[in-house]
């Protein structure tokens, strides 16, 4: 009885050092919502990016699931970072240039003049879209920060508007279950 309460207190002693670092599964691929046109209206479609993640080997990352954003050349030396102020309405608009958007905090909301389709974009982990509904292919969308938090996006342009790989999973914003990681 004695032996075997020592053995489970060691047990406990020892559970911190040899707790094994957890492994983080590979999602196979990166799902995204985008907002892009058809027949000169924006629309929301979710895209499963081509080709999906792979396990890094560069140093620093070695291990983490990573997967190609595009490439991005000299002329989209001028990406941006936003700070977006509560309870903003930025109206109807186009994507300014075809681009990744990457929402860091605070809350999104994106409307369609044209469908009933809507996404609502969380910073942080989930909030990266493609917006490529320029002026020149669509009527634009409607984006609102209907939260009282700041909204950080940081905005890179796609390098000669070249779109990533991709196949479309389905019209409308990616659900949750298609952004498990
Ligand atoms: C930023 O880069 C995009 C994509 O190359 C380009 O279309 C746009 O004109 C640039 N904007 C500025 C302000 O330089
Ligand atoms: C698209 O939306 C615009 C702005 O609300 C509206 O003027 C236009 O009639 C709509 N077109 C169609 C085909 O729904
Ligand atoms: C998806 O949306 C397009 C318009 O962008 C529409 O033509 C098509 O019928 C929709 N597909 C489905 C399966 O609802
Ligand atoms: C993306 O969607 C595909 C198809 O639904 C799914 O198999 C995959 O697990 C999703 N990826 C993530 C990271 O959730």
């Amino acid at each position: 009885m004695a032996l075997l309460g020592l053995a489970s207190v060691t047990t406990t002693l020892c559970q911190p050092s040899t707790k094994p670092v957890p492994v983080p599964s590979v999602p196979s691929t990166l799902n995204i919502t985008t907002l892009t046109a058809e027949n000169g209206f924006s629309v929301l479609e979710c895209w499963s990016l081509v080709p999906g993640f792979t396990t890094s080997h560069q140093a620093g990352t070695s291990g983490a699931a990573s997967i190609g954003i595009g490439e991005l050349g000299s002329s989209t030396a001028n990406a941006t970072f936003s700070i977006i102020p509560a309870r903003f309405n930025g109206g109807l608009h186009n994507a300014p240039a075809a681009q990744w958007v990457i929402f860091l905090s605070g809350l999104a909301h994106i409307t369609l003049p044209n469908s009933t389709d809507k996404a609502s974009i969380q910073g942080g982990k989930h909030g990266t879209i493609l917006a490529l509904d320029t002026s020149d292919v669509s009527n634009g969308h409607i984006t609102d920060y209907p939260t009282d938090e700041v909204t950080t996006a940081v905005q890179i342009p796609l390098e000669d508007g070249k779109i990533p790989g991709h196949v479309k999973l389905h019209n409308g914003s990616c659900t949750p279950q298609e952004q498990n990681f």
